[in-house]
């Protein structure tokens, strides 16, 4: 794409759904009510409260993101999903416990009106849980017509003009690129074949992609991510962005690494540990879980630093991650980080990083972000993967013989360029020269 893309107008509504109704999706949910009627106001979403600045630094030109490209407002967004259990959004806010009980009830009645659609779910690829609101197709590829089926029926009842998905999901089983995901064709012959190469992920990522839907993956297990979805995707117009939501420690990592590296000050350890007991934590305690993210987590540094380029400043990193389950702290996760670091002539030095977050409100404005970015994307015929929303992601979606891009300020560089470009704006390159000549 050379020129600044068409965009289609906003108009109608913005169907966004969301599969997994735990403590990610009800955070995003009951937060975009509480906006709605005044309760609260949308902290950390660069959609909402985020300013571009256009033009040179004399202009004065800084107008709000929601205000320069056209985004679905708020009001106009309506909420769906999936859930293998059968609460509904009130009930499961209150199971992952992250809101206050006060603010709940104020926006009691329009939780209470999202019941989740039964699920597509295998045990096999999330050992920790079981459910009961659960399809029964004869194979995955019946299990994904009725998918597509609730797509329909939920765009119809809700009156939405263009609809999101997005896997909020439970982190499952690690998996890697096999045959069946090579092309379309051995994908499709694989969905009839119920190949456990396919796991419950995919087949939602296929039904959205197959409806032409913009599909995102918050969480770190293979969805979208191969050829035959990637493919899919291109021939549907679909947007496609993911995977592994950057919030809480790899946040953290991805702000601190790069002032190092820049720096060039040496790191020869990195010990990451944390505890969380929401269901999230439970899930990652079984180690095909964990080994999923484990990877999404570790691969950030060797990206970030570089050894390759800088082997005597990080060839021989020890990076260490630990997730523990823990209940009593509940989606108030904490993470710990040593690193070992040195500087001048050798010399070490430690720093010690104690984060006491609370993992779905980092997490919940991403998802809005990522909602409503994926739809412009969509208005503007941008199909296939968006790596200018690498921003809000921990393993960032990239095109193949690229190597992601991690460092969060030159992801939020290429996102506003890219705002930029849709808009027919000049890019910003901080070059500067302008004002001394
Ligand atoms: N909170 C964060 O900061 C953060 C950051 C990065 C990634 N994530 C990922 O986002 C995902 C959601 O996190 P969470 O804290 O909301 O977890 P959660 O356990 O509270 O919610 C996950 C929900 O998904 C449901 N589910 C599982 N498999 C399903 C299926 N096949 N179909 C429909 N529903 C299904 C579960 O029943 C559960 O209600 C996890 O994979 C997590 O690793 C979260």
């Amino acid at each position: 794409m050379k020129n600044p893309p068409k965009i289609a107008e906003v108009k109608g509504k913005l169907g966004v759904l969301l599969v997994g109704l735990g403590a990610v999706s009800t955070t995003t949910i009951a937060g975009v009510q509480a906006v709605r009627r005044g309760l609260a106001r949308p902290i950390g979403s660069l959609t909402q409260m985020g300013t571009v600045r256009l033009g040179k630094r004399t202009e004065g030109r800084s107008p709000r993101i929601k205000d320069f490209v056209p985004l679905t407002s708020l009001d106009d967004i309506v909420f769906g999903g999936w859930d293998i259990f059968e609460d509904n959004a009130y009930e499961a806010s209150k199971t992952a416990g992250v809101l206050d009980e006060a603010l709940l009830e104020q926006i009691r009645a329009e939780l209470e009106a999202i019941k989740p659609m039964s699920a597509v779910f295998d045990r096999r690829y999330v050992k920790r849980l079981d459910g009961p609101n659960v399809k029964k197709g004869a194979n995955k590829r019946e299990l994904a017509d009725e998918l597509r089926d609730d797509i329909r029926r939920f765009k119809e009842q809700n009156n939405a003009d263009r609809l999101v998905l997005i896997w909020c999901g439970s982190t499952e089983v690690y998996l890697t690129e096999s045959e069946p995901h090579a092309s379309l064709a051995a994908f499709e012959k694989a969905l009839e074949a119920n190949d456990p190469a396919i796991p419950s992920s995919m087949v939602y990522a296929y039904a959205a992609l197959k409806e032409g839907i913009p599909y995102a993956n918050a969480a770190p297990n293979l969805t979208a991510d191969i050829p035959a979805l990637l493919d899919l995707a291109q021939k549907t117009g679909a947007p496609v962005a993911g995977k592994d939501l950057k919030t809480g420690q790899t946040y953290m990592k991805t702000l601190v690494a790069p002032g190092l590296k820049a720096r060039l000050l040496g790191v020869e350890g990195w010990y990451s540990t944390n505890i969380l007991g929401n269901r999230d934590g439970e899930v990652l305690d079984d180690p095909e879980s964990f080994k999923t993210k484990e990877e999404s987590k570790k691969s950030v540094l060797d990206y970030i630093l570089q050894p390759n380029l800088y082997p005597e400043l990080y060839e021989k990193l020890c990076h260490v991650v630990r997730i523990n389950y823990y209940p009593p702290r509940g989606d108030n996760k904490e993470g710990w980080d040593n690193i070992d670091i040195f500087g001048w002539l050798g010399y070490p030095m430690q720093l010690k990083i104690n984060f006491l977050c609370r993992d779905s409100i980092l997490a919940a404005p991403i998802v809005l972000d990522v909602a409503l970015f994926l739809d412009l994307a969509k208005r503007a015929g941008m199909a296939g993967i968006q790596e200018w929303l690498s921003f809000y992601f921990k393993s960032p979606m990239h095109a193949a013989g690229l190597y992601p891009e991690h460092d969060l300020f030159i992801q939020l560089m290429k996102l506003k360029n890219t705002l930029r470009f849709m808009k027919g704006e000049d890019l910003i390159t901080h070059l500067g020269r302008e004002y001394y000549d």
